[in-house]
């Protein structure tokens, strides 16, 4: 698997344990020049990401950009078609689970937010880059949706959960319009991933049960077939594959990465 002379758009991609940064540096690895994109607040964070891959032999950059402000997300991919050339992969990857796990806690604000972050921040992003693969020829967006958006999950929030949801037809809308200019479409549904919004659920559990997080860890691992709750790589190395050539016949579709994570209600 190749990805040389590619351009890639990862955002959400500051934190050290998140998904986005893992992502960014296998595209990398592969031979992708990728833009890191994250909000302003983690530049220090993202400048270390972009370090990292670039001591590895890489070609990255660090962008701030807000998924909520359309001028911020088309200026954002300006500059990358500028510095690295067009972009040929977006990894919609930034978002938020803020929220209360009771529906009538959630103000209109948190429903404003996440749906802000979560949806409209894949739909800036995906109207951002649709004329540069346009003129590439194709190009491929991976929408990172949740096991949360395929079904109801005890301890996760309603906004979120319906945020999730909705960025899967949104992903197949997109495959169906564009399919014929060779811009394929996916959404990826990562399970349980030891990353900060983990950190939540095993939070949730532990608050629920009075556990401690040793056994709360082990609660979330036995609802997963593989028994592990998985390392952000893992999702890595599966979106590495749906941006390759080698995917190039899989569009519209949903990918749960979960271990066999059952789907919620
Ligand atoms: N961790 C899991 O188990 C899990 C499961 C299913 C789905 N996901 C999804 O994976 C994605 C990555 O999450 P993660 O677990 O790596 O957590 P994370 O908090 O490390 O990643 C989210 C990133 O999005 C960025 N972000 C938030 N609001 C933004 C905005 N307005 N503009 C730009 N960037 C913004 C954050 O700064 C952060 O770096 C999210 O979309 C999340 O919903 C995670």
């Amino acid at each position: 698997m190749s990805l040389e002379g590619k351009t890639a758009i990862v955002t959400g991609a500051s934190h050290p344990q998140g998904i986005g940064a893992a992502t960014a540096a296998k595209l990398a690895g592969l031979g992708a020049a990728v833009a890191l994109v994250d909000l302003e607040s983690a530049d220090a964070e993202l400048a270390e990401r972009v370090a990292g891959i670039v001591a590895s032999g890489g070609r990255a950059l660090a962008l701030s950009a807000d998924v909520t402000d359309t001028g911020s997300v088309q200026s954002c991919v300006a500059a990358v078609a500028e510095q690295l050339g067009p972009p040929e992969i977006l990894v919609n990857n930034a978002g938020v689970g803020i929220g209360s796990h009771r529906l009538l806690e959630n103000s209109e604000e948190i429903w404003a937010q996440t749906l802000a972050v979560n949806l409209m921040g894949v739909n800036r992003f995906t109207c951002a880059v649709i004329a540069h693969m346009q003129a590439a020829g194709g190009g491929v967006i991976v929408n990172n949706s949740s096991m949360a958006g395929l079904g109801a999950l005890a301890g996760i929030p309603a906004p979120y959960t319906a945020s999730k949801h909705a960025v899967i037809g949104l992903t197949k809308a997109v495959a169906l319009e564009f399919g014929g200019d060779n811009i394929r479409c996916v959404a990826i549904c990562p399970g349980s991933v030891k990353t900060r919004l983990y950190d939540q659920v095993i939070k949730f559990h532990m608050d629920t049960h009075g556990v401690s997080f040793e056994h709360a860890q082990q609660m979330e691992a036995g609802l997963i077939a593989l028994g592990y709750s998985c390392e952000p790589e893992e999702v890595a190395d599966i979106v590495a594959f749906l941006v390759s050539p080698a995917a190039r016949y899989l569009t519209g579709v949903t990918i749960p990465i979960a271990g066999g994570l059952a789907p919620g209600l």
